[in-house]
């Protein structure tokens, strides 16, 4: 969507993935400062996106949606204005059909005052759903928004959540700022994985402006390893996936935030380049063995070896089925590969490991 945002994907914070409905404005409120103090913020997690179930059951009697009186007593212009105070910005949810998934007001046929309302609280991001959609199109309902947000004058990051139903990405990136490609998100491995898959699909419809959306992320929320949450985070950041945390960042242990705030990985994801990275060779039993890579600016490549075995294994990947010269030179910390047409590396059971090549020229001037 040409709003001039998403030119790199989203970073921030989502309440979902672990409060589901115990919102309050509270948690939004500590929320946004540990993403102060922890220094997520400064690496670029700014948005502090409030989820489903923010608001009253019905509307006012002016037709207006009511933040919930006992979660947000202090409403959300407080709220917005709490969090604007510490730098960073605030995220909003509602819905393109009647309710919203926890049956809350949607704003379908509400479109322009919904907007308006948000605006004048100070929202900068809406994510919105497809639940209660009385079976209209999405291309019929979504641009709808777009056209109220627009209609504020307040530029406003449009998050939209259709679960990849109709194959948004052939015709999301003129409606919205990122598009979910697929159902939501388990905090399992299974679940996990399978979604990186579906998100792969459509690697070629993704770039500055408009993103695949695989969903929020799970690191941090208990259900997965260590390893597998470093996977999760490594390959999100490789498809160029929105980068929102799902856990309660207040109570962090400290490997979800090594994750979290792994600079390196970080920056594979906001590259201006802003192209998606790929699945692009797999072997071993049922291809558990997996390379993933992706170009990135200044004539660099990442990839990523991703063990989805259940044992240890060497993973090779070789340059050619990345697109790249067998006399490539690769480096991680700019060490010279020169005259190999190959890169093995020994990755543990669900684990991944991820370089970027640089041509040698280009790691010469940068060492
Ligand atoms: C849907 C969305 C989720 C979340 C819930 C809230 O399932 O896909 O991300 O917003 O609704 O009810």
């Amino acid at each position: 969507l040409g709003n001039g945002l998403a030119q790199t994907p989203q970073m921030g914070w989502n309440s979902w993935n672990f409060f589901r409905c115990g919102i309050h404005e509270t948690v939004i409120r500590e929320t946004a400062d540990a993403l102060v103090t922890t220094g997520l913020a400064k690496l670029g997690y700014v948005y502090v996106n409030i989820d489903d179930c923010w608001s009253e059951l019905v509307r006012n009697s002016e037709g207006d949606m009511v933040p919930d009186s006992k979660a947000f007593p202090s409403g959300i212009k407080a709220l917005a204005d709490y969090v604007h105070s510490k730098g960073l910005k605030i995220g909003i949810y509602s819905d393109a059909g009647l309710y919203t998934c926890q049956v809350r007001p949607g704003s379908l046929k509400h479109e322009n005052d919904d907007a308006t309302l948000f605006a004048s609280w100070g929202i900068d991001y809406l994510k919105y759903d497809n639940c209660f959609n009385l079976g209209i199109d999405p291309k019929e309902r979504y641009p709808l928004m777009r056209d109220a947000l627009n209609a504020t004058g307040r530029t406003i990051f449009y998050s939209l959540c259709e679960w990849g139903l109709d194959d948004p990405a052939l015709w999301a990136s003129k409606i919205g700022n990122s598009w979910r490609t697929t159902k939501d998100i388990k905090d399992t491995w299974e679940s996990m994985t399978a979604i990186a898959d579906i998100n792969d699909k459509w690697a070629a419809y993704a770039g500055p402006g408009g993103w695949n959306d695989p969903d929020m992320l799970e690191v941090g929320n208990g259900g997965m390893t260590n390893q597998e949450y470093r996977s999760h985070f490594s390959i999100w950041a490789l498809m160029k996936a929105p980068l929102i945390i799902g856990c309660d960042v207040r109570n962090m242990t400290a490997e979800t935030y090594e994750i979290l705030t792994n600079e390196e990985v970080i920056s594979v994801n906001q590259d201006p380049l802003g192209v998606q990275g790929r699945k692009v060779y797999t072997y071993g039993p049922d291809g558990c063995y997996q390379i993933w890579a992706g170009p990135l600016s200044g004539e660099r490549t990442v990839f990523v070896l991703w063990n989805r075995c259940s044992e240890a294994a060497t993973i090779t990947a070789k340059w050619d089925t990345m697109g790249l010269e067998s006399s490539t030179n690769a480096s991680h910390e700019y060490v010279s590969l020169c005259s190999t047409n190959s890169f093995s590396a020994k990755v543990e059971a669900h684990a991944s490991e991820m370089f970027v090549l640089a041509l040698a020229a280009a790691a010469a001037s940068a060492a």
